[in-house]
């Protein structure tokens, strides 16, 4: 595992480039068909390694798969210290990530996979999560905070978002109140805080923070179910963008989470609401009820102002928004 990871680290540094098979082996102190078994893994697994005879092995420009040395090249110092593991299929990383807090893993702790075959979305529906396509990722938090504060992860989660397509990508990323990320009207991510609190204390005891972005459309197109609201970033696939996107988020997000209650990241979470100064519906279990949204406050709850004049700030739940 640990060759294969330094093997992806080398040919990605080298892409484009053929290094040979004996100058891989001296440079990672292994035999030549070792180099030669780890790049049929490789291949297996999907990336374009092109082995040419009197050349070498060249990690093809194109490739765009998640590996956790193809991220950290994009990391900064700070999220350089995020432990990060990246999987091709799993069932959920946020269920993976609720398993490592459970049995002791350290904050940072970072899945993040290709594929998910049980994706879990808010109010106990499935989140779309396709092979290649997306980004699913999941992070692990220690946080010493009091359990109402965790929008504040959420949040700050949002605007890392939508900072990060922005700086990749020439699109404007708007956030629907409280975490779903929209580009022209689609939605692009969605976002997944689960929190495990102290009953006594009143303090959350971790948080794991699920992140699912719709890099590009689907090869099928979206189901039918969510075809009319989901949205990619990219029309084309575009070189190294998976592993770019999701160290941005990173990036991002850390710098908020390491000050988080300063709230930083607030004027831009008000800012970039696709609701404010809309009409919109409540949503809730008893049904939906129409509201004008005024506005976000500092805790991120939206003033709504229902049709009989009654006022209220919501905390939690869902809106929904002609868009
Ligand atoms: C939503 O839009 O309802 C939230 C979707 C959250 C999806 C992400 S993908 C990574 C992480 N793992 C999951 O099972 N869910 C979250």
């Amino acid at each position: 595992m640990k060759l294969k990871k330094q093997m992806l680290g080398l040919l990605d540094s080298n892409r484009g480039i053929y290094l040979s098979g004996e100058e891989i082996a001296t440079m990672l102190n292994v035999t030549r068909t070792s180099v030669w078994k780890v790049v049929k893994s490789l291949q297996k697994e999907g990336y374009e390694i092109n082995a040419v005879t009197n050349k070498g092995y060249c990690l093809s420009e194109d490739t765009d798969i998640l590996s956790s040395p193809g991220i950290g090249k994009y990391l900064s110092v700070e999220a350089g210290e995020l432990c990060i593991e990246t999987q091709k299929t799993v069932d959920s990383t946020n269920a993976m990530i609720r398993q490592k807090a459970v049995s002791g893993s350290a904050e940072g702790f970072v899945i993040i996979a290709g594929e998910q075959t049980n994706g879990c979305g808010r109010f106990g529906r499935s989140f779309y999560s396709p092979s290649d396509t997306g980004i699913y990722m999941s992070v692990l938090l220690r946080p010493t905070l009091v359990t109402d504060k965790s929008t504040l992860i959420t949040t700050s989660a949002a605007v890392a978002v939508c900072e990060a397509i922005e700086k990749i990508s020439n699109k404007t990323a708007q956030i629907k109140w409280v975490n779903d990320i929209y580009i022209g009207g689609k939605k692009v991510c969605g976002i997944l805080t689960e929190a495990s609190m102290g009953l006594e204390s009143g303090m959350l005891e971790y948080v794991v923070l699920g992140i699912g972005v719709n890099v590009y459309r689907p090869d099928n197109g979206f189901p039918d179910e969510i075809k009319d609201i989901a949205g990619e970033v990219f029309e084309i696939r575009q070189s190294d963008m998976r592993n770019r996107l999701a160290a941005e988020i990173l990036n991002r997000f850390v710098k908020y989470y390491h000050v988080l209650e300063q709230k930083n990241f607030i004027n831009e979470y008000k800012r970039r609401s696709l609701a404010i100064g809309r009409n919109i519906m409540v949503l809730s279990q008893n049904g939906s009820i129409p509201a004008t949204a005024l506005g976000i406050d500092d805790d991120c709850r939206l003033k709504v102002r229902y049709a009989d004049g009654r006022e209220e700030y919501l905390h939690a739940g869902e809106i929904s928004i002609k868009v």
